[in-house]
């Protein structure tokens, strides 16, 4: 899959940008740990040159605090297209400015700052309307162009089909137009909250809005990772009266009972999800929304269409969501998908009135204000959803336990030699072999 569409990339041409994806070493030739993609389940810790500002918006940062996503592990199962060896994954990370570019005059070197997973011009239409995700102007895949009609922003650390650019599970990153990526963050608010603005908080928060939850409504969240915990977090907060969590890993559903009180249907125990919901909620959802993930398809029809590329992503929980919820309620789809499925209930949308709605990688930049005070005052802590601490250096062995699920992982906070002393009331370092061995893994 990865050298058909690097091929077909390549024979398709560069989309115009306004910023370039490769950057430039120091001139002492020195070098950083970084984590970067060589193959399905094949990720590895190498040395690579510390990035200097390469354009004159960019910013250089030490790295004091990254993460992994489950979208990272889309990549890590090869499931996203355009990936190439030795691409430097991460998407969430902060850090200390290091080296600031000639034009940026509203960051300074020695501050602590954020940056959003997208890489936005901050000048286009889009990001006028701080739509950061959907800049035009960051991301060179014409593939991507081809296939969707428009193309997203660039990301960090996300396969040249979202722009090539280096990522943030290292020891330095390049930030891009440092000018608008960046959120300076007060000292008030340590790194292992300020971190999850970069990512989980925004869309969680998005796909909340964006779906339109309002007080009284029954809502469903289908996938109880980091996304889907902060996403019930947040229904509760808009006002909903009862949320259902859905997934099948024991020690996530058990998370979102005692930790946010919601109700839980494990999919292992009801292979019907959708008559327990009848069951539960007799008239249907009032709002539904995908926080799963599309490269564990349960059905054996969509494991065959998908092994043999007939598919490329599954529509089992969006069929799902569309048959839980109420005429004319609303689904959301804040998971990632990549391309096409098969056996899609377009009748029940149609017929039902359903609104379905893609809401998108999520702007992050017009989110991250109100976030920021949310933290700040701590009406919305982030640390809940914080399971584990570890070092940059166990990244291999983090991918293969997140992605199994082990030792009950939620959000991990990765630390580097930048990073500063734990915060109080957060996990303590530890080494992901010492996590426990239940696996969870599909
Ligand atoms: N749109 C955006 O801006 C954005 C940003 C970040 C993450 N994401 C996406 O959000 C999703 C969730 O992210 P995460 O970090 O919480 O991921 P995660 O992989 O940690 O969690 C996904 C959860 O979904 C569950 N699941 C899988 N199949 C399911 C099914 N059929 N029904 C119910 N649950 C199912 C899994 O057991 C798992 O617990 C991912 O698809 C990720 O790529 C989107
Ligand atoms: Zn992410
Ligand atoms: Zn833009």
């Amino acid at each position: 899959m990865q050298a058909i569409s690097n091929k077909l990339a390549e024979r398709l041409g560069d989309a115009p940008t306004v910023v370039s994806a490769e950057y430039k070493g120091r001139e002492d030739g020195s070098t950083m740990k970084a984590l970067a993609w060589f193959g399905a389940s094949d990720v590895r810790l190498i040395d690579a040159p510390v990035p200097d500002i390469t354009e004159p918006d960019d910013v250089i940062l030490k790295v004091t605090g990254t993460t992994i996503c489950g979208s990272d592990l889309h990549l890590y199962h090869g499931e996203i297209i355009q990936l190439q060896k030795g691409d430097i994954l991460g998407h969430e990370f902060m850090g200390i400015v290091d080296r600031v570019g000639s034009n940026v005059k509203n960051i300074k070197q020695g501050q602590r700052v954020v940056a959003s997973f997208q890489i936005a011009c901050g000048e286009c239409s889009y990001c006028k309307q701080k739509l950061s995700s959907m800049c035009d102007r960051t991301n060179s895949s014409g593939l991507q162009n081809a296939m969707y009609g428009h193309r997203d922003a660039g990301f960090f650390g996300y396969s040249h089909f979202t722009g090539g650019f280096p990522g943030g599970q290292a020891e330095y990153v390049r930030v891009p137009k440092g000018n608008v990526n960046l959120l300076p963050i007060p000292d008030s608010v340590p790194d292992e909250k300020a971190l999850f603005l970069s990512d989980i908080l925004p869309t969680s928060y998005h796909a909340v809005v964006d779906v339109g939850v309002k007080p009284g409504d029954v809502v469903g969240i289908w996938g109880l990772g980091p996304i889907g915990q902060c996403a019930a977090r947040f229904a509760l907060m808009k006002g909903a009266s009862r949320v259902i969590g859905i997934d099948k890993v024991p020690a996530r559903l058990l998370f979102a009972r005692e930790k946010s009180g919601i109700e839980t249907i494990d999919f292992t125990e009801h292979t019907d999800v959708v008559k327990r919901i009848q069951e539960l909620v007799p008239g249907g959802l009032d709002v539904a929304i995908d926080c799963g993930t599309f490269h564990e398809p349960k059905s054996l029809l969509h494991k065959v269409e998908k092994t043999l590329m007939l598919e490329t992503d599954v529509s089992e929980t969006v069929n799902e969501m569309i048959t839980a919820t109420r005429k004319m309620g609303s689904c959301g789809i804040i998971a990632a998908y990549a391309g096409y499925t098969n056996h899609f209930n377009i009748g029940a949308l149609m017929e039902k009135g359903i609104r379905l709605i893609g809401h998108g990688q999520a702007p992050v930049h017009k989110y991250w204000h109100e976030l920021l005070e949310m933290v700040e005052s701590g009406k919305f802590d982030p640390t809940f959803v914080v399971t584990h601490r570890v070092a940059l250096e166990e990244f291999p062995a983090l991918y293969a336990s997140f992605d199994k699920r082990l030792g009950g992982v939620e959000k991990v906070f990765v630390e580097t030699k930048f990073s500063a002393p734990k915060a109080a009331g957060t996990p303590s370092l530890s080494r992901v072999e010492d996590w426990g061995t239940e696996i969870y893994a599909v």
